[in-house]
């Protein structure tokens, strides 16, 4: 390129900087560190436990107060957010209960409650209408929070912490690390800890090829694509979904916006880009947690998610950082043949894989939140 090419090429970006760099960078959830908490402990508590992962960032919560008594919420599934083709029985969704639940728990001991948490408290949900009974029923007492399972072993404080996605160095984790995570095996949950290099290498490979099919087969693409929010404005009108924040440092994020405001991707290139990203970022994998349920039930599901966060808030409390690699996992006839190698190789005795975990560090760079909605948006009053 010539200096005059080069030239106005810069004029250019330091325009459209100027003019789109606040589209970009405002999103996040405002992690409230150091603020007074909320008033209601039950609002305090979604305050945080709206930050907990989920699939597609779908954050399908909808928390009913308690009227008659102030120390008691329930957690219905919101079914205004579901995903259809990605998640057809929606078990993604039910883990995605869990991980609301696990950061509860250790909020309220870091709170000194203890959050009593009934699943399924009025029975197994319905499956034609996931939203009609409560996933749980959630009752606060006052109590040390060396009570909490989930307090004990993760530290809440990593959820003030960005996910960063992609842009990894191998992980580092030591033994008494792996100790700590493949203790949450019992009660029907096996958790295992995989660094044998062949081992980590054909997770590897079905992950890159299950996230291709995931991008070829029409249907998962377009949920995935509608699903992502491009650019700062899109994430605070819509404040949930997929977004670049994880994959993006705060410095060239707004970059990223830019260009997918300006030109967004058409879904086919948006996968094909998707696919090489992710295929780059598994050549620094070199631990995997394998997360197993006995059945599949609801229970079960939910119980999983909880491990889930544990580990996720942990390993971040560790300096790491964790990709769910779920694809592989995924119920839709196209997934069928790698949902099938992935069960047997990994569950040869039967049993449900919940989910996989690629676990990395990440490179450095400061990373902006991926949208979240404000507790109040999630919380019913009747
Ligand atoms: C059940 C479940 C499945 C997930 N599957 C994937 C996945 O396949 N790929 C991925 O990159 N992230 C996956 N995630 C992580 C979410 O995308 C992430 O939690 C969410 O976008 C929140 O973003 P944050 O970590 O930046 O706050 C999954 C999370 C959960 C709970």
């Amino acid at each position: 390129m010539n200096t005059m090419k080069k030239g106005r090429l810069s004029l250019l970006v330091l325009v459209l900087s100027t003019i789109l760099a606040p589209l970009g960078c405002a999103a996040g959830p405002p992690v409230r560190e150091g603020a007074v908490p909320a008033e209601d402990v039950r609002v305090e508590l979604v305050e945080w436990a709206r930050l907990a992962q989920s699939a597609h960032n779908y954050q399908a919560w909808r928390i009913v107060l308690d009227p008659a008594r102030g120390d008691r919420m329930d957690l219905f599934v919101e079914t205004d957010r579901l995903l259809p083709e990605t998640d057809p029985y929606s078990r993604q969704t039910l883990i995605s209960l869990g991980t609301f639940l696990a950061v509860i728990d250790a909020r309220a001991a870091q709170l000194g409650r203890r959050a009593d948490i009934d699943l399924l408290p009025d029975g197994d949900l319905d499956d034609r209408d996931l939203a009609r009974l409560p996933a749980a029923r959630i009752t606060l007492t006052r109590a040390e929070p060396t009570q909490s399972r989930f307090a004990a072993a993760a530290d809440v404080d990593a959820l003030t912490t960005a996910t960063v996605k992609y842009r990894y160095r191998p992980a580092e984790i030591d033994a008494a690390l792996a100790d700590r995570i493949t203790a949450w095996s019992g009660n029907g949950l096996r958790v295992e800890v995989v660094t044998e290099p062949d081992e980590v290498a054909w997770l590897n490979r079905v992950s890159i090829d299950a996230f291709t099919i995931e991008m070829e087969h029409e249907p998962t693409l377009m949920e995935t694509y509608e699903s992502t929010r491009w650019n700062g404005r899109a994430r605070r009108q819509d404040p949930y979904g997929l977004a670049f924040t994880a994959n993006f440092p705060r410095r060239t994020l707004w970059l990223a916006d830019t260009m997918m405001t300006i030109a967004p991707q058409r879904p086919a290139a948006f996968g094909r880009t998707g696919v090489r990203l992710f295929t780059g970022a598994l050549d620094d994998i070199n631990t995997y947690i394998v997360l197993k349920t006995d059945d599949n039930s609801r229970r079960s599901q939910i119980e999983a998610g909880m491990a889930l966060q544990a580990f996720w808030m942990e390993l971040h409390s560790a300096g790491h950082v964790v990709l769910a690699n779920s694809q592989a996992l995924q119920e839709y006839p196209a997934m069928a043949p790698l949902y099938e190698e992935v069960h047997e190789r990994l569950a040869p005795e039967g049993g449900t894989v919940q989910m996989l975990l690629a676990v990395a560090r990440p490179r450095g760079g400061r990373h902006a939140f991926s949208p979240r909605f404000a507790a109040e948006e999630l919380i019913v009053r009747r």
